[in-house]
Parts: structure tokens; sequence; C-alpha cells
């Protein structure tokens, strides 16, 4: 059996407290496990400040774990010295949420795009590289006369394809995208969304596709991860999560989804749970906005885990079952205290 294209094992990155993570620090990610397959598209969902773009860092090798693997093809990425990362990046890209702050004014759309192939080969012939630049700019509607261009002669959309374009130089099996539609006008996400899914069915690129947006999970994505504080709550297939959340947490998501904007969610309660001993980290971070939480909920943290009857699922919740068998019957939420 070949190993999947991605599988993140035990994944944490704390900070403050030194790498260790013994005492005082934040787990902005804590132990989080998931794989993603060959040309599949695997959304990441969760509040603002709940480890997204630290995942995203960590799979793109732009940033060093506290503890864990990312694995690439069974390869840990981790373990590889400075030079065998550098070539297996070509395997790996990133695109970022501001098509404004991610491409350097200064320079010509042919050389931004250009650029991680200088990584992989300092000394390229100016003539294939050119070809491979054309090629690129037109697989996501661009022209190959747009490399001669400024990044300000482009609309946001536009931009964007220039960053999707630049991650897709080399070639890559992996596009790790963060919020990379988020600041687009909808009528663009969707073209962006639509260039997504035609590159998965072409050219077989798997995304890990990080969005505060459930819509867009909806629209785009074969799995969805969940994440809370750091931890990830529930995983699966993204149409059986949303259908049948298992986790209390992606049911509240999706109720306040029809309101939107994160700005109007409860807003989380970072630190409090995290800081400290580690000996005190102890039971489910969701705990405070869980209208089924329990004794045991504060004793025990709930470890992610799979429903028999639900194969290809996984949950961290003790109420897992419950909120199985009865998923439209929760209480309302709790009212929050100051
Ligand atoms: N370099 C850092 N030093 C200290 N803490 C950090 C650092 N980077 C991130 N954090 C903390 O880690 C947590 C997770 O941050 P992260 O940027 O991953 O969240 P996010 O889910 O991407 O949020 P958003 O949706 O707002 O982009 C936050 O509490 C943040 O303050
Ligand atoms: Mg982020």
């Amino acid at each position: 059996m070949t190993a999947p294209l991605l599988e993140l094992r035990n994944l944490s990155r704390h900070y403050g407290g030194g790498l260790t993570g013994k005492a005082g620090g934040q787990r902005a990610l804590d132990a989080v496990s998931l794989t993603v397959e060959r040309a599949s598209i695997f959304g990441i969902v969760g509040e603002s400040g709940c480890g997204k773009s630290t995942l995203a860092r960590l799979v793109a090798a732009l940033d060093t774990p506290t503890q864990g693997e990312v694995l690439l093809e069974g390869e840990d990425l981790f373990a590889l010295n400075a030079r065998a990362l550098a070539r297996r990046r070509r395997d790996f890209q990133m695109v970022f949420q501001d098509p404004y702050g991610s491409l350097d004014p200064r320079q010509r759309v042919g050389r931004i795009v250009a650029e991680p192939l200088h990584v992989l080969d300092p000394r390229p012939s100016k003539a294939a590289r050119e070809a491979r630049v054309a090629e690129v700019l037109e697989s996501v509607g661009l022209r190959a006369g747009d490399a001669a261009r400024f990044p300000h002669e482009f609309s946001g959309g536009q931009r964007q394809r220039i960053a999707i374009a630049r991650a897709l130089v080399t070639g890559p099996k992996l596009v790790v995208a963060d919020e990379a539609v988020s600041a687009l006008d909808l009528s663009v996400q969707a073209q962006v969304l639509n260039l997504v899914l035609d590159l998965r069915e072409r050219d077989g690129v798997a995304f890990l596709f990080i969005t505060h947006n459930l819509g867009v999970v909806d629209a785009i994505c074969d799995r969805v991860g969940v994440m809370y504080l750091g931890r990830l709550v529930e995983t699966g297939p993204a149409a059986e999560a949303f259908e049948r959340p298992l986790h209390p947490y992606t049911r509240l998501l999706l109720e306040a989804e029809p309101r939107l904007d994160a700005a109007q969610m409860p807003p989380p309660r970072r630190p409090a749970p995290f800081a400290g001993d580690p000996a005190t980290w102890q039971g489910c971070a969701f705990r405070p906005r869980c209208p089924l939480a329990t004794e045991r909920c504060r004793a025990e943290t709930p470890l992610p885990r799979d429903l028999p009857s639900l194969p290809g699922r996984f949950v961290a919740c003790h109420h897992a079952e419950a909120m199985a068998a009865e998923p439209h019957r929760l209480p309302p939420a709790k009212a929050q205290k100051p």
C-alpha cells in the first residue's frame, strides 16, 4: 500500500515556554492528526485564532513543530536536511490570503511566478523558464503576455490567480491555501474555487484549503477538519459532517453560518484553558461553551476516535454517540459568562 500524500501525526506547535512547551506556553496547535489523499481537497475550518495558519505554516515547512510529524508520501519533512527539503518543495507550495501583500509590486509577474523555480535550480535556462511561466499562467486563466506586466495592473482575483500560478509552477502535488479566497468578492471567489476544482480534476493537485467560510468547504471540499483552540475536534467527509455533525462545536458553527461573519459569533475564550502548566491542560477545551458539557468533560480530555457506525469520521467528544443519534435535538447554547 502506498503512503497517503500527506499525513500529519500528532502535530503540535506551542509558543512561549521554550520549545518543549513545558511551562507558560500557549498551544497554538495541539496533537493534530489527519490524512490528505492525492487529488483531494481537504478543508480546515474554525474561528479566528484556532490555529489554522499555524497548521498551514507547518505543513508548508515554514515553521517547525514542537512535536509530531508532517509526512509527505511517507517522508518526514522535518527529518530532511536543508538541501533535501529545498528539493522536496517542488511538491508542496503555499498560497496566502492577501493577493495584494503577497506579490512583490516591483517585480514583473513573470519573475514572481518563476521564483520557486530558482529555489529548485538556481540557473534554469531562460527559455525553459519562460515557457513554463507562460504555460502555468494560461492554466490559471491568464495570458502568457501577462508575464511582462506588474501586479498593480491586475484586479484582486487576477492577483490571486498569479499567486496560484506561482504555487503551481513547480508542478506540486499539494497546495496549502490559507484563506486564499477570503479577500475576494463573491463572484471572483467562485471563479477561483472553480479553478481549484479544475486543477484537482485536470492535474491531480491536492489542496489543504483553509477558510473560515463553511460555504466554501461545502462547495469544494471532499473532507473537512474542524478546529477549536488548536485541536482538531471533528474530521470526515464534508457533506456528512455538515449534514450530521458529531461535535457540538461543528453544530454551533453551522448554526452560526446563516448569520455568517465571524464577528457575530460568540468569542472564543482563548488563552484561559491553554495557558499555564500543561498538567492543568485537561478536559475538553470547548466545555465552557458546550450545551452538553458534563463533569467528565472537565476531568477527561476527549481524544479523537472513530464511531463504528460511521466509517471515515473522527470526533473528539464524549457525547459523539448522543450527537450521532439525535443530531437535531441539541439544547440551545448556554449563555456566556462575561
Ligand atoms: N509567532 C507567534 N507567537 C506567539 N503566538 C502565536 C504566534 N503565531 C500565532 N500565535 C498564536 O497562536 C494561535 C493560533 O494562531 P493562528 O494564526 O494559527 O490562528 P488562525 O486560525 O489562522 O486565525 P485567523 O482565522 O485569524 O487567521 C493564536 O492564539 C495566536 O495568537
Ligand atoms: Mg490565519
